[in-house]
């Protein structure tokens, strides 16, 4: 049996597709790693705290967020701790 040409770009679509998935799986993934146990991370109770270290808009920060960070952490009504669990 023969493949006419219509089969193959329909292999290639189905194998592309697939791929999409593999990568989707790799790089989209996206669990909020707890904050460190450390002391620092301890004290910080609020938003302005925790702003202080990783604010990206301040060149003072020690850890800013990345550009990649969702960008859910600039809107006032989410704490950071939703997402970010105390490992005390
Ligand atoms: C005094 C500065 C400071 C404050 C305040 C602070 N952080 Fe951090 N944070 C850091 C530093 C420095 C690191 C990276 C070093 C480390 O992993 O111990 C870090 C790491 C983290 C990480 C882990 C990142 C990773 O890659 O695992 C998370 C999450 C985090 N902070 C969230 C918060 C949240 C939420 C708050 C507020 C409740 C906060 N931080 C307050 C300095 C601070
Ligand atoms: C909607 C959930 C959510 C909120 C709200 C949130 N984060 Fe995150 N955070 C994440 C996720 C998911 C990651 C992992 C990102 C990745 O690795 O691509 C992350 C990663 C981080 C990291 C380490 C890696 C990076 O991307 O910089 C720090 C530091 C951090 N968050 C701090 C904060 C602080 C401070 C706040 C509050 C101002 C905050 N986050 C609010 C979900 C959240």
């Amino acid at each position: 049996m023969t493949m006419k040409r219509a089969d193959w770009i329909f292999v290639v679509g189905v194998i592309v597709v697939i791929l999409f998935f593999i990568a989707l799986s790799k790089y989209g993934r996206r669990t909020p790693p707890p904050m460190p146990a450390n002391p620092e991370h301890r004290a910080a109770e609020t938003r302005m705290d925790c702003l202080q270290c990783h604010d990206p808009r301040q060149s003072e920060a020690v850890r800013p967020i990345s550009a990649r960070h969702p960008q859910a952490w600039m809107d006032e009504r989410f704490s950071c701790t939703v997402c970010h669990q105390q490992t005390r």
